[in-house]
């Protein structure tokens, strides 16, 4: 890993410091040739290139691999293919082939050793077959980008690239079953394979693979979330818009100190809420909107001390909204938490403040004395149904931190944690790295 960064570091930095000079003579030499006619016999054909025009022969053999792939592609509207002619292939400088950027790799030496170690076609829009057979094709590759094309099949097996660490394929058009040609990519660091039509179960063996970032969202992946969740790394997960079934896995609690976003909205979950997700003590945004979870909210929820965006809205939830978790817009950072469209009948003091102040959507709910609530007739036919044994819901696994002050103010001032100043984040739900990911073009955290 700390070789990888390296890697990449010393990509960004050389970047600027290569510019200048080093291929523009071969090309003005060539163009003043081109055209002469020699005894008024036609033009010869140009000459195909060999492997001494290029900086090395891994740029060569790069080249061809490109040219291949160039043949593959159906549309290219945005004239990006245009550049891709010649021996100078990296774009460092901006005159190369769009898309491509060298490096040297970690294991050769010096800047004449420099190959393809980025192919970045965000936005481009190509249209192609398959990635298969040129990604695949690109040994010292590190960084393969391609959100916003049209790609089918699936993913390479990538197992012969040594360096590679971002897989990024969102927004193409790779279907059939979880691309299991990921699953041996142990190291990748960044694993996006959001809007994609995808479906079927996911692996276990997903959550072993050792990255900081797994999109998932937005494909018609379904089935359970396998029980091991706990052992992913990552700290920015989307299971968001497909159609899984099943209980979040309370192996979920593994991800205490790690997981800092995760996105569980819009899928068919059901069960109780673990109360586990009160240990994930570094989590800004837990959502698990939109589902059919059901139970009461674990009173554990009350130790999301950092949790700002807290979204259960539209499930079948119900009894009190904890007064623990309308406290932590006071002793946390909460910021919006949305409850609306659910079956809660009542509510803790301090909840009543965050409506005013907007922070809580309780709206749609079966809260007797409140505005915007269901029918009588819709409460009274979600309270006869037999209810779910949730029998942790109670445990509060931390001690709270306004627990024996003598006022509820008193707590904040000790300074053992910041209490979010209002106003001091301006916040919306756009700026998180997950729900950026809701959106199909490219975003990174
Ligand atoms: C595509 O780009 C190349 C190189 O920039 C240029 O020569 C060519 O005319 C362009 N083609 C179209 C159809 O714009
Ligand atoms: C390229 O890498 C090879 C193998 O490590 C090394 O022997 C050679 O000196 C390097 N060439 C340059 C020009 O850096
Ligand atoms: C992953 O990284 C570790 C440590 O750098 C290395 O030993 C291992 O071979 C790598 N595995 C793969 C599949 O690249
Ligand atoms: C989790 O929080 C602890 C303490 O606030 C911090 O030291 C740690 O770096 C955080 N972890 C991540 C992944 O941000
Ligand atoms: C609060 O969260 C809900 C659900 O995620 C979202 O629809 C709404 O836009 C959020 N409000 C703000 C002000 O961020």
């Amino acid at each position: 890993m700390s070789c990888r960064s390296c890697y990449l570091l010393l990509f960004f930095f050389l970047f600027p410091l290569l510019i200048p000079a080093l291929g523009s003579k071969r090309e003005d030499l060539e163009i003043r040739i081109g055209p002469i006619v020699i005894g008024g016999s036609p033009a010869p054909p140009p000459r195909s290139l060999q492997p001494c025009d290029f900086e090395n022969m891994m740029q060569y053999k790069a080249y061809l691999v490109i040219q291949r792939f160039k043949q593959t592609i159906t549309c290219d509207p945005k004239n990006k293919t245009g550049s891709w002619s010649g021996p100078r292939i990296c774009n460092n400088d901006g005159r190369g082939y769009e898309g491509f950027y060298c490096e040297t790799p970690p294991n050769l030496h010096g800047p004449k050793n420099r190959t393809i170690a980025s192919v970045d076609f965000n936005g481009f829009t190509f249209v192609a077959p398959t990635v298969c057979g040129f990604v695949d094709q690109l040994p010292q590759l590190a960084l393969f980008h391609a959100n916003s094309n049209g790609f089918g099949t699936t993913v390479p097996d990538l197992t012969n690239l040594p360096f590679f660490y971002e897989l990024d394929v969102s927004n193409n058009k790779l279907t059939g079953g979880f691309p299991t040609n990921v699953l041996p990519l142990v190291n990748l660091s960044f694993l996006d394979l959001r809007y994609n039509g995808y479906n079927g179960p996911i692996p276990p063996s997903v959550f072993d693979i050792q990255t900081q970032v797994l999109f998932l969202n937005n494909n018609k992946f379904s089935g359970c979330i396998p029980y091991n969740l706990g052992n992913t790394p990552a700290n920015y997960i989307t299971f968001a818009f497909n159609m899984f079934t099943g209980p979040i896995p309370n192996s979920i609690g593994k991800l205490c100190n790690t997981l800092l976003e995760v996105l569980f909205l819009g899928n068919q979950l059901s069960g109780c809420l673990p109360f586990e997700i009160g240990l994930l003590k570094n989590a800004t945004v837990f959502d698990a909107g939109t589902n059919r979870l059901t139970g009461p909210i674990p009173l554990s929820f009350g130790c999301l001390r950092k949790v700002e965006q807290l979204n259960l809205a539209g499930n079948l939830l119900y009894g009190e909204v904890p007064e623990v978790v309308c406290r932590l817009a006071k002793y946390g950072h909460l910021m919006n938490l949305s409850l609306s469209d659910n079956y809660f009948t009542s509510l803790g003091p301090s909840c009543l403040e965050l409506i005013e102040c907007k922070k809580l959507d309780v709206r749609k709910n079966c809260i007797p004395w409140l505005p915007k609530q269901r029918s009588p007739e819709e409460c009274a036919w979600f309270l006869k149904r037999p209810k779910a044994s949730c029998p942790t819901a109670h445990y509060i696994p931390c001690h709270l931190p306004y627990e024996g002050a003598d006022q509820l103010d008193s707590a904040a001032a000790t300074g053992a944690d910041q209490p979010a100043a209002d106003g001091s984040k301006d916040r919306t739900s756009g700026g998180y790295t997950t729900y950026k990911a809701l959106n199909h073009d490219e975003k990174k955290p």
